[in-house]
């Protein structure tokens, strides 16, 4: 089964509404997730893990990428979670199989959300996807599409310099906008009229990437359509929490396998709920 058939599994061990959602990236990018999450479900609790340790997972192999998400879901699963939301574009498109296969819980990625909508708002079938190396080689924004509407031609861009551009706090510098220009004109060139931001790390870049692609080119942004599908899901299976947890529960729970301190600070600079702390953790172990 890959994730173009089946991106949501139907499996469901845990029936508790109060229960957590667990959500995991290679590092900060799987915040632009977390943020949809916190605004369109509110009454959700989130634990959070950042692979800052072995980030990128961009430049990586399916066998390396599929043993960390493995390792991660095994982590995550520790606290009883709900419902898992792999938060990383490039952990999506290798390993959502293997995490399917060995989850009793339902698990959403975050490429069959934003495919969609890319599919349909889409007017001239020429859709672009941007992501990192390993997104792109997968193909799987192209099956997927594809799947839903055969008349429609999708171009791949591997940009990996975006990555460290956005860690770098470079969200609006003359660099990201040369960068992004020579990234973005060949797709420009070929008149897509849609562009997927197809890596978690994009959507804070998104105002120079809009910029740059145009007014006629429809920025799709999968951490927001898969913030929606969660809801539709949580909501399918009766799952959807209800009240607003207590004060002092800790609604939100971030890990990450390094520099817990430096990824506060990038946390909070892009989420304004406030994340005081991380915890370092050994994920090798899990
Ligand atoms: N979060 C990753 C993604 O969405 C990008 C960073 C990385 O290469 O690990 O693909």
């Amino acid at each position: 089964m890959t994730e173009t058939k089946s991106e949501t599994t139907n499996k469901n061990s845990n029936t508790d509404k109060t229960a957590p959602i667990g959500v995991f990236d290679s590092g900060v990018g799987g915040l632009t997730v977390v943020r949809e999450i916190m605004r369109q479900l509110p009454n959700e609790k989130i634990i959070y893990f950042g692979d800052t340790a072995r980030v990128p997972y961009g430049n990586k192999s399916r066998e390396t990428v599929v043993r960390f998400s493995e390792q991660i879901m095994r982590f995550l699963k520790t606290f009883r979670v709900k419902t898992i939301v792999v938060a990383c574009n490039t952990a999506s498109a290798y390993a959502m199989d293997a995490l399917e296969r060995d989850c009793d819980v339902p698990i959403i990625g975050v490429v069959k959300p934003g495919a969609r909508m890319a599919a349909e708002v889409t007017r001239n079938g020429r859709i672009g996807v941007i992501a990192t190396e390993a997104t792109i080689g997968s193909q799987i924004y192209t099956k997927y599409i594809q799947e839903l509407n055969r008349n429609v031609t999708i171009y791949g861009k591997a940009c990996p310099l975006f990555v460290p551009l956005v860690e770098e706090g470079l969200l609006e510098d003359p660099v990201t906008d040369e960068i992004a220009r020579r990234y973005l004109t060949e797709l420009i060139d070929i008149d897509i009229d849609t562009l997927i931001l197809g890596c978690t790390h994009y959507p804070l870049i998104r105002s120079t990437l809009g910029k740059i692609a145009g007014p006629d080119v429809t920025l799709v942004n999968p951490a927001y359509e898969t913030a929606r599908e969660l809801r539709r899901m949580l909501t399918g299976m009766d799952l959807l929490g209800e009240d607003a947890p207590k004060l002092g529960s800790n609604q939100y729970q971030f890990y990450v396998s390094d520099m817990a301190e430096k990824f506060v600070t990038f946390a909070n600079s892009i989420i304004k709920y406030g994340i005081l702390s991380a915890k370092t953790i050994r994920i090798e172990q899990y």
